[in-house]
């Protein structure tokens, strides 16, 4: 799809690029040429990736143990990048979820998710940004956000604001940081089946229970999405050719939140029997 030089000289830090949607895109960043260091909690997984992806496309990548909730670490982590030479792209992906009444919800559950993706990607986010302004670089900001930025979602409430923020943040900085040459935007993801997600969001007797493909039916086009539809998503907006875009959530998720959206998404279940019942009921009120 891509030409195999597109993002050739360019070094993407990845959050949580060890599994699940992270390493995906890390693969298809490697896939065109890029240098790629991916950052998580646990090093061995990180080391496996690392050294899977390598042997997979022959591409430069390399690994740090970090916990990004932790500001100081982060600095730490990006002033060693630094030194080997200056980022030019960060996606912030990592991320932590899982489904739960509210309340049953301690303060520390809901921290755990906040201070991973509200707290950790501000504090990656400025990490970079604070240092491509003192260089006058250009940089790139992408987050990996959710669907239900746009109208929030029951039992994953702490994710729902979280990731809302971060969308707040991506608008607010494409207007602060953008005369500086720096843009952010965003990816939301539908549901694309990982282990890590589906663990956690759809446990077994929980909806859609665990197999991927199950509980499709609120999706327009009937079927989750498949991980490299998402990696060339966002390996374009690595790209050069596509700097003019700014501020912008890109949903990619089949058309599902604009379903939930609706009053009569669910209608995609009638069989044609049942709407030339519903027609003959139609116009017999049109007649009277
Ligand atoms: C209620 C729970 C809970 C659960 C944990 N807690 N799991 N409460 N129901 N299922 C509570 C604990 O009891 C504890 O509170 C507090 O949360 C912290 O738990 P820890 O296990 O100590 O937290 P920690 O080790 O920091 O783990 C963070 C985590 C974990 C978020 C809870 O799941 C994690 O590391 N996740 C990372 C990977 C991940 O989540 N992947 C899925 C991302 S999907 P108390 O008060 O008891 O001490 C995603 C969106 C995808 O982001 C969207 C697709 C459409």
């Amino acid at each position: 799809m891509f030409k195999e030089d597109l993002l050739k000289g360019k070094r993407i830090l990845v959050t949580g690029g060890g599994t699940g949607l992270g390493k995906t895109m890390t693969r298809g960043f490697l896939e065109v040429g890029a240098e790629v260091i991916i950052c998580g909690r646990r090093k061995s997984v990180l080391d496996e990736t690392a050294a899977e992806l390598n042997e997979e496309t022959g591409g430069k990548i390399s690994t740090f143990h970090v916990d990004i909730r932790s500001p100081d670490a982060i600095e730490e982590m990006v002033d060693e990048i630094w030194l080997s030479g200056p980022l030019d792209s960060l996606v912030n992906n990592a991320a932590g979820n899982f489904i739960s009444r509210t309340e049953d919800l301690s303060s520390r559950a809901f921290d755990a998710i906040a201070n991973i993706v509200f707290h950790g990607t501000f504090y990656m986010t400025n990490a970079c940004g604070k240092r491509w302004i003192a260089e006058g670089r250009s940089g790139n900001v992408l987050s990996i956000v959710t669907t239900w930025i746009w109208n929030g979602s029951a039992y994953v409430v702490p994710s729902a604001m979280s990731k809302a923020g971060v969308k707040a943040m991506t608008q607010g900085l494409a207007v602060e940081w953008g005369p500086k040459g720096i843009r952010l935007n965003a990816i939301a993801p539908g549901p694309f089946p990982t282990e890590g997600a589906w663990a956690r969001l759809r446990p077994k007797g929980s909806y859609g229970d665990t197999l991927p493909g199950k509980g499709t039916d609120k999706i327009p086009l009937r079927r989750t999405g498949e991980h490299s539809e998402l990696a060339n998503l966002a390996t374009f907006m690595m790209a050069d050719e596509c700097t003019y875009i700014n501020g912008e959530v890109i949903a990619i998720d089949g058309g599902q939140w604009l379903n939930s959206a609706g009053n009569y998404g669910e209608l995609g279940q009638l069989t044609d029997e049942d709407w030339v019942g519903i027609r003959g009921q139609i116009e017999t009120a049109n007649e009277k």
